[in-house]
């Protein structure tokens, strides 16, 4: 049997996703209370490979395996031999004889791929250079609970077209939601992932849309996103992008141009008054450490979807 792994957005149906979100809600609900089918992990490990500096997906992923029953094992890739050149395919292999799942963030794409055609296990992108679907389910959990549904609104992106970026027009496309990203010219997101999204949006009514004018594409928002102007990897760029980027900042008049009960959010860290203002930061409409409270919820809701047993056929008379 094939191992079902999360490398993208669109490794989940639309209605696994809002499944995910549900059991997340559940999760987030009796977190202090849990009964005993809310460990399905126990006697179960789960490593957590870094290729890249993480607060919120690190810890997040650490406690939740725990609450689940788990036993999470976190691995600063640099430390192993890994950082002496040994291959991704050996690394996977290896891994996949200690442990129940990987959980890994790396740079490209196809070294996620990689490791996950290597594994035995299912693999968990926790970022790459081309995706976040990690936080946007997240995110997703977090307007949905503070608005009661996902599909018909429209989520702004103002800034750099990347990974986070990529991953909320795919799951935005999956709930059903209008994804509008504004960008420098030459920093849009991939032609590639806002025609998937927009391929996706034709069956659930999500729409994807790349726009160049910022207050253009906050007008009438639901919710208005952003996030760092430099990723990491791109740290020497950080001071020509800061030039580029800037008419993009999520600024008050952003906010005004958006529905008066518009949320503001960033996956964190943020860099005040380069990519977001202070006050919109730290101001009314902002639901930024919702959101990173979430990366625990929702990861253990979909912890829990890759990890079930599979299905005995209980139920059937064949046999
Ligand atoms: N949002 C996010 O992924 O944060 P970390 O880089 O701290 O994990
Ligand atoms: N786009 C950012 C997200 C950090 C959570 C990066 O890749 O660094």
């Amino acid at each position: 049997m094939t191992a079902r792994h999360f490398l993208l957005d669109t490794d989940l149906t639309s209605a696994e996703q809002a499944a995910v979100l549900d059991v997340a809600d559940q999760l987030k609900a009796r977190r202090r209370a849990p009964g005993p089918a809310d460990r399905p992990l126990a006697g179960r490990s789960v490593a957590l490979l870094f290729e890249k500096p993480s607060t919120r997906t690190r810890l997040s992923f650490d406690v939740g395996v725990a609450e689940l029953g788990g036993h999470p094992v976190v691995i600063d890739a640099a430390s192993t031999q890994l950082g002496r050149g040994e291959t991704i395919e050996d690394t996977a292999a290896v891994l996949s004889r200690y442990v129940d799942a990987i959980v890994v963030r790396t740079f490209a794409q196809e070294r996620l791929e990689r490791l996950a055609a290597a594994a035995s296990v299912p693999v968990v992108n926790a970022l790459s250079d081309h995706a976040h679907p990690c936080q946007a389910l997240a995110d997703l959990q977090t307007i949905r609970e503070r608005r009661g549904r996902l599909a018909g609104l429209t989520l702004t992106y103002l800034g750099d077209g990347n990974n986070v970026a990529h991953s909320l027009l795919l799951a935005g496309a999956l709930a059903g939601m209008r994804v509008h990203v504004a960008s420098p010219p030459g920093y849009e997101p991939f032609e590639q992932v806002v025609r998937h999204a927009n391929e996706i949006g034709a069956a659930t009514g999500g729409e994807a849309l790349v726009m160049h004018d910022a207050l253009e594409a906050a007008a009438g928002a639901d919710v208005l996103y952003t996030d760092v102007w430099a990723s990491m990897g791109q740290e020497g760029e950080s001071d020509s992008r800061s030039l580029v980027f800037q008419p993009y900042q999520l600024d008050e008049k952003a906010v005004e141009a958006a529905r008066p009960d518009v949320l503001v959010m960033h996956c964190l860290p943020a860099h005040r008054e380069l990519e977001i203002a202070a006050s919109v930061l730290d101001g009314p409409h902002s639901v930024v450490f919702d959101q990173a409270e979430n990366r625990l919820h929702a990861q253990k809701a979909l912890l829990s979807l890759l990890l079930a047993p599979p299905s005995t056929g209980a139920g059937s008379s064949a046999g």
